[in-house]
């Protein structure tokens, strides 16, 4: 397995070109399948994460090709409404074709996510939405076996769920009659989801808002060009790691409009930043005093920069408690942290960080996409050598990472192992 090597105590300057979004293009790629068509997707990122998807829409039949970061899918012979097991447990995101194969073929089988590093990933808000959509739902050796054409509802979210969102949208865009959402989220991402919809025929109103109406395809448009929307995380975890490390870059190709509570958060510790159309100019001494988080749904701080947040936390002035309000116990990398000197202790959902005066480089392992982009951040500030493995974690969500971080500065090498 490959690892990466990091010499930390280099300040980072230059640009960053941020890739496009994966939490955005991966339920776009499944709702190519609602409606039997070709499709161009410009901006995609090389990740393990699409590329499990090229590999699941292949199986259902479609034909892809990627090349320079564009998608060409044809999905007008596609037949085997299908997701596996052994491509759903690598990655969640494989749930998403079944609103997408209920919508056109009015049954799908898909096997249930596994959990991840962090614990359980339910799907019971997909389940109970898509019952009272009429869609018949059985469980068979860990298997959704869903059949039935969705009909309109109104479908309440007691706790608003990003997949749960989108798998209603993609079902309901071609379902009899008009599906009202509330407690929608409100993620970009979905708001991307719900444009590309609109571009295939739906009639959606509320995209960004909890109140989401949605009235479905009646003249279909097979032939699709859509560009995606940049990735938010992956412009986060740069601007959080010159934060940390000290330094000045341009993060190029981003939605300023997309990091609003990250850049709020990051002024309160004297962090400089500058913002323009789609460019975000930072610039750090890495000295800043510490200060508490909160996670929250968006737009609040995304869970998704939580363990970029801690790297930060822990070689701040003083003490803070970092509170996660999605996931309760997506805290792997506290122990990793740790190893590299890092004073957290844990009590509940809430991390509690004593600033340290210096990190150490050591031998510590990825866990998890986001986990891992904090070891990063840690490494890059620690005095002395680290080695990360089992990277693969981080090829599922970022683009050559290493790549990136050494052109502004950074002394990281991939082993390719
Ligand atoms: C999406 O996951 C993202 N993944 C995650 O990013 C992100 O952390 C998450 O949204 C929250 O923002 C993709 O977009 C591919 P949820 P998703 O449904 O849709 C609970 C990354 O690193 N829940 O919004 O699975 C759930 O347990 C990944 O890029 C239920 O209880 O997240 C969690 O506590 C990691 N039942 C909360 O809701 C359900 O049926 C939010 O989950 C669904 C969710």
């Amino acid at each position: 397995m490959d690892k990466l090597i990091i010499n930390g105590g280099n300040n980072l300057s230059g640009e960053v070109f941020v890739s496009g979004s994966k939490n955005a293009v991966l339920p776009i790629m499944t709702a190519t399948l609602i409606v039997p068509g070709t499709y161009k997707i410009n901006h995609v990122p090389l990740l393990r994460d699409t590329k499990t998807m090229i590999t699941l829409l292949e199986i259902i039949g479609a034909k892809v090709v990627y090349s320079d970061n564009t998608l060409q899918i044809d999905t007008t012979k596609c037949s085997n409404p299908h997701a596996p097991y052994n491509l759903v447990k690598t990655m969640r995101a494989s749930f998403y074709v079944l609103g997408p194969l209920l919508a056109r073929f009015h049954h799908s089988n898909v096997s249930l996510p596994g959990g991840c590093a962090w614990g359980p990933r339910p799907v019971d808000f997909h389940i109970k939405a898509l019952r009272e959509m009429k869609v018949n739902i059985n469980l068979s050796k860990g298997v959704i076996i869903a059949d039935g054409q969705p009909c309109g509802a109104k479908i309440g979210f007691k706790k608003k769920s990003v997949g749960a969102t989108g798998n209603v949208l993609m079902a309901a865009s071609k379902a009899k009659g008009e599906t009202i959402i509330t407690n929608a989220s409100k993620e970009p991402e979905i708001v991307s989801l719900g444009h590309f919809l609109i571009k295939l025929g739906a009639k959606i109103e509320g995209l960004g808002t909890e109140r989401i109406v949605i009235n479905p395809i009646i003249n279909e448009n097979n032939n699709v060009e859509f560009d995606v929307i940049p990735d938010r995380i992956e412009a986060g975890t740069f601007m959080i790691a010159v934060a940390a490390i000290g330094g000045d870059i341009n993060l190029r190709d981003v939605d300023p409009s997309h990091l609003e509570s990250v850049i709020s958060h990051l002024k309160k510790l004297k962090i400089c930043i500058d913002i323009g159309d789609n460019n975000i100019f930072i610039s750090s001494t890495g000295n800043y005093k510490s200060i508490n988080l909160e996670t929250h749904e968006y737009p609040g701080f995304p869970t998704d920069l939580q363990a970029q947040w801690m790297a930060l936390m822990i070689k701040a002035k003083g003490s803070s408690s970092i509170k996660e309000n999605i996931y309760h116990d997506r805290f792997t990398h506290i122990s990793e942290l740790s190893r590299m000197g890092a004073d957290v202790k844990l009590n509940d959902n809430i991390a509690y960080v004593r600033g340290v005066d210096d990190l150490y480089g050591a031998p510590v392992m990825c866990t998890d996409i986001r986990a891992s982009a904090g070891l990063v951040i840690a490494a890059l500030c620690a005095k002395s050598q680290t080695e990360i493995s089992r990277i693969y974690h981080i090829d599922r969500g970022y683009e050559n990472i290493e790549n990136k971080f050494s052109i502004i500065g950074a002394s990281i090498k991939r082993i390719i192992g």
